[in-house]
């Protein structure tokens, strides 16, 4: 046994393999990678009969992570690894930073993350220190922390993989190249969050790519959507208080702002805003669907309600929403809104009672 084994070519190989091509790699570049991407198109039945449409969640809380990051990270931290770099840092509203503590552990590379104190899902902050992070709280929100990084990057040796790292939204566009893989076409309109703007960005990217090498005929409308408090495209102005409770997209002025603007309009898109209220709504709506996403992915199904509301969506329309992170991640809200479940002795006649079963 020499602990190595030759692949049976079953298993999805990560996206440096899959998709290497595409990415700014080279046979000299190491691959460090947790084998993510390959995440379920999941039909959803019911969101397709509100809306007229065929709505597809794309669930990327299967990622190694729990999220959409690891396809920037395996590009970014494979890059530093090639590159000689030692350290790593990001600002975080917490996936980016599990990702990076993640893929930094598996390459052998420090990795430092700030976060905005005490605004970060536990299960996140979990994660960055069981992968042996340095996690640093900053007493102020993301903006500030990723100001101090951008500094930390200029004055000191380290390589900074948030996503205005080039290598990021070119890992991250590989989502929007397994969409068009599945359904042999771009789907006509694609829902999504919108935080610090860099998966927009990516996806518009990945879209453009395919269409420009004839492997799609059509390009989707970009339905981006920030929480209401922290909606600072829709404003037109940074947000400097922003608050929501979809603490991922919590950020009040978005690093990659311009090229976010740029995909709606190129595409006859939009940016608007979603309450938090009617992200909540959304996110109980998937979960009874099966489907445990986070509070920020929620935005997304909330979009595409508010757009079908609005008489926005073509009839029959193909309709790809993200679900950009697992909501195991943050479990207070799933708790918190529901009723506590009922403590009884070891009793089969209670229990059945509860269930509402009769002989
Ligand atoms: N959804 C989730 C679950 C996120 O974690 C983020 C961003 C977004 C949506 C928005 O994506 O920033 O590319 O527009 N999270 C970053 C982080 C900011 O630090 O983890 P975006």
């Amino acid at each position: 046994m020499t602990g190595t084994r030759t692949s049976t070519g079953r298993q999805w190989r990560g996206l440096l393999a899959e998709y290497g091509d595409r990415l700014p790699i080279s046979g000299a570049t190491p691959h460090v990678t947790l084998r993510e991407g390959g995440t379920p198109l999941i039909h959803s039945e019911s969101l397709s009969m509100v809306t007229g449409c065929d709505v597809w969640l794309k669930f990327e809380g299967t990622n190694p992570t729990g999220s959409f990051k690891d396809r920037g990270m395996t590009v970014a931290i494979s890059k530093a690894v090639e590159d000689g770099a030692e350290a790593v840092i990001c600002a975080s509203t917490g996936n980016t930073s599990a990702s990076a503590a993640a893929y930094a552990a598996k390459a052998g590379l420090t990795c430092a993350v700030l976060i905005p104190k005490g605004k970060i899902a536990l299960g996140k902050l979990a994660q960055a220190l069981v992968h042996g992070a340095v996690v640093i709280q900053v007493d102020g929100n993301f903006d500030l922390a990723l100001d101090m990084c951008r500094t930390l990057d200029e004055k000191y040796p380290v390589r900074l993989v948030n996503s205005i790292n080039p290598d990021r939204i070119a890992g991250q566009k590989t989502a929007a190249f397994e969409v068009c893989d599945f359904l042999g076409r771009a789907p006509d309109v694609h829902v999504m969050p919108v935080g610090n703007a860099g998966n927009i960005t990516a996806y518009w990217a990945g879209y453009r790519e395919y269409h420009a090498d004839g492997l799609i005929d059509s390009l989707p409308v970009m339905r981006g959507f920030q929480a209401a408090g922290a909606a600072p495209i829709v404003r037109g102005a940074v947000v400097t208080a922003p608050s929501t409770i979809a603490t991922a997209i919590r950020i009040g002025n978005p690093a990659s702002w311009s090229s976010a603007t740029a995909a709606a309009e190129e595409s006859d898109g939009s940016i608007r805003a979603v309450t938090d209220r009617q992200i909540l709504q959304a996110y109980g709506r998937v979960a009874r669907e099966g489907v445990f996403c986070e509070m920020a992915s929620a935005a997304s199904v909330a979009g595409l309600l508010a757009l079908s509301e609005a008489g926005e969506l073509p009839a029959g329309a193909s309709v790809v929403c993200v679900l950009t992170g697992h909501g195991l991640k943050e479990t207070d809200w799933a708790i918190m809104g529901a009723a506590p479940p009922p403590v009884i002795p070891p009793d089969v006649d209670i229990a059945a009672e509860l269930m509402g079963l009769s002989r």
